[in-house]
């Protein structure tokens, strides 16, 4: 047994560089004809998604394969957990299956962790409910980084549904180890209460938003309120939509997807030449390769995650 990867806390600055490194290996194996390596031949990778999801469910599975792992990927809609099989009888169920990993999306915070402790297998939090999203966090610094070799000093506003975002609160604690600054920015009632605890700073209106080198738009995500947080999307939208009129030049635009078109980003800032949204998919992959290679093939950065 090696480690898990449950949240960014369990990385420092070097632990994040060093998937981040070995991320770069393989985004140039994706762009080889033939976009496999053994590393992982011979070993199983369970996805398992509680939740909705697109990128993040494709991508560990085009990961999982391009490293040669058998992959199973259940879903709840369509498996037992409609005939009210519980989380830990499904994941007992598949570590007879001996998994080296089990990734896992629940909607509820701390799932990964108890998966964690039901089976041998190393588990990589895929998303749990409002707490955190390691894997969105390392492809977005890996995007940055990408682009602009470094973090050091930049100023990210992540703007948007904060309360709600999972995405932002493992991206304030990446961004800020990576030396970063980060102003997280929405109507009060969408920003937690003691989020300044996470070291970034809050702002209610985009008045200074020229400030920010990068734009994080997040989601408004419906699925999670149980009450009206703002009079009317309308209304959001035009106090903090962020769009080609509020866009500086030489300002970078990211959002970890799905984008609600024209409610926190306009159709076109999304498919401007500022936006890295593309970018950021691509990276899901070759990250998601880094994480699972350093923890099935055997690493120290995740090892010494307990
Ligand atoms: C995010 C998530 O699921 O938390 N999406 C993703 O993984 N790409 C953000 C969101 O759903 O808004």
């Amino acid at each position: 047994m090696t480690g898990h990867l449950l949240s960014i806390e369990d990385l420092d600055r070097a632990g994040i560089e060093r998937v981040l490194d070995r991320a770069r290996s393989f985004a140039e194996v994706a762009g080889r004809e033939i976009k496999k390596v053994p590393a992982l031949k011979g070993r199983t990778v369970v996805n398992l998604f509680y939740e909705a999801s697109t990128r993040t469910s494709s991508s560990f599975e085009l990961a999982a394969k391009r490293l040669s792992a058998d992959v199973v990927s259940v879903r709840s809609v369509g498996s037992s957990v409609e005939k009210g099989e519980s989380l830990k009888d499904t994941v007992q169920t598949l570590s007879a299956y001996d998994p080296a990993a089990i990734v896992i999306r629940a909607p509820f915070a701390g799932a990964a962790q108890q998966v964690a402790g039901w089976t041998d297998a190393c588990v990589i939090n895929a998303g749990d409910g409002k707490h955190e999203h390691p894997t969105q966090a390392l492809l977005d610094v890996f995007t940055l980084r990408q682009r602009l070799g470094s973090l050091d000093g930049l100023e990210i506003w992540i703007v948007g549904d904060v309360l709600h975002s999972r995405v932002a609160r493992s991206n304030i604690l990446a961004f800020r180890r990576m030396g970063a600054s980060v102003t997280v920015c929405g109507p009060p009632t969408l920003i937690p209460r003691q989020i300044e605890a996470l070291g970034c700073a809050q702002r209610t209106t985009l008045d200074r938003l020229g400030e920010a080198d990068v734009v994080y738009v997040l989601r408004m995500q419906h699925e999670r309120m149980r009450e009206a947080y703002v009079p009317s999307l309308r209304e959001y939208a035009q106090r903090y939509q962020i769009n080609l009129e509020r866009l500086r030049e030489g300002q970078l635009l990211m959002h970890p997807g799905p984008v609600n078109r024209g409610v926190e980003c306009s159709g076109a800032a999304i498919d401007c030449a500022a936006s890295l949204i593309g970018e950021q998919v691509k990276s899901g992959v070759a990250v998601r390769m880094a994480v699972l290679y350093e923890l099935l093939v055997g690493a120290p950065a995740l090892q010494a995650v307990a």
